[in-house]
């Protein structure tokens, strides 16, 4: 077995089984928002990456990705049921995300997600070379830096959470609270998308473990685990290189001409996810509608909802609704080759999605609650006309950033809508002056900034993040081609 002085833990590789057009399969990076990222800074980094290929059953032989090794992990479909669309993606995802679904308590589950986190240490403990630093990431794998340390005590382990880590009063509710806690304090870093999370820990750790802690630093078990908050970001060079190529310039244009050229694009752009507040949107957009703010003729509206999770019981509840209420609104106040949403419930290529971006004159990203979003981030790179309004939840970790944004409770359908009239009427250079700012944030801000200032703080040297290219990815894979 190859080892590597870097290694990346993450529930999901970067590839998604897909059929081919010819019926083949062939492997397509897998949409979200933590393969996006992590894919972009390590196609080019040798480096080995654990993670689940998709599927049940027993792991298959991947290709490299260029520099990048990838090592499946197996999960058998009870194990699928129980550590990922059980533990992960009904108790903590849910949890984690304000509650806004009530998480599901199911104490079968906790034992499969212990066990699959073991495998993963496993697994990572086994390609990591002597004194190698191992990142994992992300809510699944919470156990993992803890059984990773006992296992190698020799490696430098670094954690990152994507999404929200909630505050006490949330957590507590959590059976395993305690397990939980020290998995990933067994970390010598513990990474989060804001600083209120690591406040969020700090205030944990002193409550249930009687660590001494503060915002970036706690003491449990005489070691110390630093803290911080370091927002994830896209490859900025990735989006604005596809924006600016003439056959994506041209698809938005087409784009454009196939809606019927109307006054005014709304585009958003989400997994199919409860935490996305797709329904709270179609409420205000209906209602703009019924109230005559909104004319089917010159104003459409596209939204993208990617499939997610698909056997989470949740998930499918929230499709149909969706589903329903779409139809209903099209039933409604559509026109004969017009309707007021297109809902598209498809994967696309991400010259597609720079095409979309393009397209939209009101880009519309209203979670209830993200870690970060990364679609917010996408479009405004994609804005190289420096064109386009962001309407924008505060809910979204992407809010403290891109504050130019029309920032908006989406809870609030009153004041969505209100604040989708002011960004559709907003002046041009009303328009150009937000753009812009938010543009020249995110030009610092890139994803190689993100890796580059975590692994920093991992290994206190810079060593580490000397391994990271000088430019993220260049050339975008729309898939990988390479067919089993
Ligand atoms: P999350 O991590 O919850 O999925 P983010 O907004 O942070 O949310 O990331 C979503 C990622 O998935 C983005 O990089 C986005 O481009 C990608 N994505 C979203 N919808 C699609 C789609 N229909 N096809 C392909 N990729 C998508
Ligand atoms: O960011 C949260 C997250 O769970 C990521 O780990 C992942 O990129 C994304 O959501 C998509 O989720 P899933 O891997 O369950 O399709």
């Amino acid at each position: 077995m190859r080892q590597s002085s870097l290694v990346v833990v993450a529930n999901r590789l970067p590839l998604d089984d897909n059929a081919a057009p010819d019926g083949a399969c062939e492997w397509r990076r897998s949409p979200g928002g933590l393969a996006s990222a992590l894919h972009a800074i390590l196609e080019q980094t040798p480096a080995t990456w654990v993670g689940w290929a998709g599927g049940v059953g027993p792991a298959p032989q991947l290709p490299d990705i260029g520099g990048l090794r990838l090592r499946p992990v197996s999960l058998s479909a009870a194990e699928l049921r129980g550590y990922y669309e059980g533990f992960a993606n009904s108790t903590l995802w849910p949890l984690y995300h304000d509650a806004v679904q009530q998480p599901v308590f199911d104490r079968g589950w906790w034992e499969t997600y212990r066990s699959v986190n073991r495998r993963f240490a496993e697994a990572a403990a086994e390609v990591a070379e002597h004194g190698a630093a191992v990142w994992v990431q992300d809510y699944h794998l919470q156990l993992v830096p803890q059984m990773l340390r006992d296992l190698r005590p020799d490696l430098l382990i670094g954690f990152f959470m994507h999404v929200p880590f909630p505050p006490p009063e949330l957590y507590m509710q959590l059976p395993r609270r305690i397990e939980l806690l020290r998995g990933m304090l067994g970390a010598d870093l513990v990474g989060f998308q804001r600083p209120q999370a690591a406040h969020n820990v700090a205030q944990l750790a002193q409550k249930l473990l009687g660590a001494h802690a503060t915002d970036d630093m706690i003491i449990v078990d005489g070691r110390t685990v630093h803290t911080g908050a370091f927002p994830v970001s896209i490859d900025v060079a990735e989006m604005r290189a596809l924006s600016s190529r003439p056959d994506v310039l041209r698809q938005a244009k087409q784009l454009r001409h196939d809606l019927g050229r109307p006054k005014r694009v709304l585009l958003s752009v989400d997994r199919l996810d409860y935490t996305k507040g797709i329904e709270h949107r179609l409420t205000a957009y209906s209602e703009l509608l019924r109230d005559g703010h909104v004319k089917v003729r010159d104003t459409v509206m596209v939204q993208v909802a990617v499939p997610s999770r698909e056997q989470v019981d949740s998930y499918q509840a929230l499709r149909d609704r969706i589903e329903s209420e779409v139809g209903r609104i099209n039933g409604e106040f559509g026109r004969v080759g017009e309707p007021a949403i297109h809902y598209l419930n498809q994967p696309f290529a991400r010259s597609q999605l720079a095409a979309l971006y393009q397209t939209a004159d009101v880009m519309v990203v209203t979670p209830l609650r993200d870690g970060m979003n990364l679609v917010a981030k996408e479009f405004v790179a994609a804005r190289e006309d420096g064109g386009g309004a962001l309407v924008l939840s505060e809910f979204a970790g992407a809010a403290a950033e891109l504050e130019q944004a029309f920032l908006v409770n989406p809870h609030d359908v009153d004041g969505l809508k209100e604040t989708l009239l002011h960004a559709m009427s907003a002046e041009p250079a009303d328009l150009t002056a937000r753009m812009t700012a938010m543009r020249e944030h995110l030009v610092g801000h890139d994803i190689l900034a993100w890796a580059r200032a975590y692994l920093t703080a991992l290994d206190h040297t810079g060593r580490l993040a000397e391994r990271l290219p000088d430019t993220a990815e260049k050339a975008p894979a729309a898939s990988v081609p390479w067919h089993r």
